[in-house]
């Protein structure tokens, strides 16, 4: 775990901002198109938002989504309402880079579809993930049947955070990426990151490698429980 620390949420944000176009610029110097797959949940919408203020390649980028809410399309509570309002508004990103899950189908169609359309990329270069209370990440919850499947997105039901009906992007295709980011601020997520931090495997800590954008809230007094990793936290 590369663990870089924040004062708070809105450092955590730029810093993460700024990290996310360093890697995209990065990626667009070897590559035509930079694959990028957006995290949903409340996090990342002041990152998104900066994202937008930046002079990104627009037309060189692909959004993708780690995972979605199994809700009509347009639905508030969607992450792709969220991505659209926050991320995208008044981008004139042609309709062909924004790679939405049509949650809308239902589980099982939808994981499907997206399966087909990931298949037309070698893989994703960058994964931008959460992470929540309980370990999950995307929409991979703990002891959950959608961990062991190997399609590159899945079909979840009975997540514990409402839609239970939802899909996501497996481990297999967020290992395979070649690139993760992982964001979390706030006491809430202090548990879940001292259960990591620990050894244990929530599925947070099953995707490989990552850059973990932490701020002081959720890292608090972590260090003193799992000293190595700490010497990785940069403020
Ligand atoms: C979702 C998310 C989920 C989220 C975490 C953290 O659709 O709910 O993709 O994985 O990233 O639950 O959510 P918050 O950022 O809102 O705390």
């Amino acid at each position: 775990m590369d663990i870089r620390k924040a004062p708070d949420p809105h450092a955590l944000a730029r810093q993460a901002a700024e990290y996310i176009a360093e890697r995209i610029a990065a990626v667009l110097s070897q590559r035509e198109h930079c694959h990028l797959a957006l995290a949903g949940g409340n996090t990342p919408r002041a990152l998104y938002a900066l994202l937008r203020g930046m002079d990104l390649s627009w037309s060189r980028l692909h959004f993708w989504f780690s995972d979605e809410r199994c809700l009509p399309a347009g639905d508030a509570q969607r992450n792709d309402t969220m991505v659209k309002e926050v991320l995208l508004a008044g981008l004139p990103l042609p309709q062909a880079q924004l790679h939405s899950i049509t949650a809308e189908l239902g589980p099982e169609a939808a994981a499907q579809q997206y399966t087909k359309e990931l298949s037309h990329i070698e893989r994703l270069d960058i994964v931008l993930l959460g992470l929540g209370e309980d370990g999950h990440t995307a929409s991979l919850f703990p002891d959950n049947s959608a961990l062991a499947m190997q399609n590159r997105a899945v079909p979840v039901h009975h997540a514990p955070k409402p839609p239970a009906q939802r899909v996501s992007l497996s481990l297999n295709c967020i290992r395979e990426a070649d690139e993760r980011v992982v964001i979390a601020a706030g006491k809430e997520k202090r548990e879940a990151l001292a259960r990591i931090l620990a050894g244990e495997e929530v599925p947070a800590a099953m995707i490989g490698e990552a850059v973990w954008f932490v701020d002081e809230a959720a890292i608090a007094g972590l260090c003193g429980e799992a000293p190595t990793q700490c010497q990785q936290i940069r403020a």
